[in-house]
């Protein structure tokens, strides 16, 4: 790879601690980005970093674009948290990525309680979206069209979506994005399909149902809600990224990337694996042609969700509650330097890791907490979100 003349300058410099956007670019990726939410744009030190544009070039709002928010009652919408996302992206010259159009969680009760026939319901789901993608038209590079379809043994998830119109909700929903916002990417969006498996296979077949029902995909968004230690090898992110490009997704990304820890705090030796989890995963998107860029799900442990949502885990994120960077952040600029400058890049981890399997455990039953969610590679709670 030639060498950008700014770039090695800046090498020379600051070494591994040039910045992630920055590096990602000059390492031939779109963007390196963080979600964020409304509150935290009044913490002015949170937002020094944020706005750094040589840190994070895309950012995702984390809940203002959802249906909660956006048409918490049938046909009242409101758009004044995603905008102030949408306008923050704007004014700092940040790609933004929108989230989510269905999904089955932070539905308001009168979508999820409703008793609807298939055309009643098809026709809220076609009206939510094109007003919601229609108000942002024009304003995002990509829409997660649809999020979290499927259960983790490749079948769909039970949702209102899915019992009262099978798997064609899919479709319907990329038909209405693709008509509402014609230049905007559309993505499929779901975590524990980053690595190989039957919830990767039956996303494949969700890229083929969209495709043979004349609709339009175009990407293939991975959460990446990664567990310390289980993070899936790079050649098998990469196996993953690769089968939805043969299937026809023209780009994938990491949408909400974090690899918290399931118990804390962590212990230095914890933080080098976290370090080489972040290494493998950046390495990952890398070697694909197709991965456009990273966004991790918030920079800073002090506003990362994971605490509510698994209780007693986190400390997930590249920055830690004081917005001191970690051995994860230096590892993550340090494989994107190493790109960047046309190198290879570290390609031994520095601690061994082992995944763990599940299959052929016993199915767990418990169910998650209000807005909650299973998952994580190498998860063994709660089956039911
Ligand atoms: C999370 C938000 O970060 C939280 O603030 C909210 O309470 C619950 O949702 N998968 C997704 C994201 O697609 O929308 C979720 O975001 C995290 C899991």
């Amino acid at each position: 790879m030639r060498l950008l003349a700014p770039v090695a300058a800046l090498l020379a410099v600051h070494g591994a601690s040039a910045q992630l956007h920055q590096l990602a670019v000059a390492a031939g990726k779109m963007y390196f980005g963080s979600a964020t939410d409304n509150g935290e744009l009044n913490d002015a030190a949170y937002v020094r970093i944020l706005t750094d544009p040589n840190e994070f070039g895309q950012t995702t709002p984390g809940n203002g674009q959802k249906w909660q928010y956006t048409q918490p009652s049938r046909g009242s919408f409101s758009y004044s948290s995603g905008d102030q996302i949408a306008n923050f992206a704007k004014t700092n010259n940040m790609i933004l990525r929108c989230h989510t159009l269905v999904w089955h969680s932070q539905l308001p009760s009168w979508v999820s309680s409703g008793s609807w026939t298939k055309e009643q319901l098809t026709s809220i789901i076609e009206t939510h979206i094109a007003n919601v993608a229609g108000h942002y038209r024009g304003q995002c590079y990509a829409w997660d069209v649809v999020n979290e379809a499927l259960n983790e043994d490749g079948t769909f998830r039970t949702s209102v979506f899915y019992t009262v119109l099978g798997e064609s909700f899919i479709p319907i929903a990329f038909k209405a994005a693709a008509a509402a916002d014609p230049d905007a990417k559309l993505y499929y969006n779901d975590y524990n399909i980053e690595n190989t498996g039957a919830k990767q296979a039956a996303t494949l077949r969700i890229i083929g149902s969209i495709k043979q029902a004349g609709g339009r995909i175009d990407g293939v968004g991975m959460q990446a809600h990664l567990i310390v230690g289980s993070t899936p090898s790079q050649r098998n992110l990469e196996a993953a990224m690769n089968s939805y490009v043969a299937a026809g997704a023209s780009e994938v990304t990491y949408t909400e990337l974090d690899i918290r820890f399931s118990s804390l705090p962590p212990t230095a030796a914890g933080l080098r694996t976290q370090a080489d989890d972040y290494a493998t995963v950046t390495r990952a998107c890398l070697a694909v042609d197709a991965c456009i860029g990273i966004t991790i799900w918030d920079f800073t442990d002090k506003y990362s969700w994971i605490p509510n949502t698994f209780p007693g885990q986190g400390a997930a994120l590249l920055y830690d509650e004081n917005f001191s960077k970690k051995p994860a952040w230096t590892a993550v600029s340090t494989v994107l330097a190493a790109a960047a400058t046309g190198g290879p890049g570290p390609s031994t981890t520095l601690t061994t890791v082992t995944t763990t399997t599940t299959t052929g455990a016993p199915a767990p039953t418990c169910t998650a907490a209000k807005w909650g969610q299973c998952g994580g590679d190498g998860w063994t709670g709660c089956t039911i979100a």
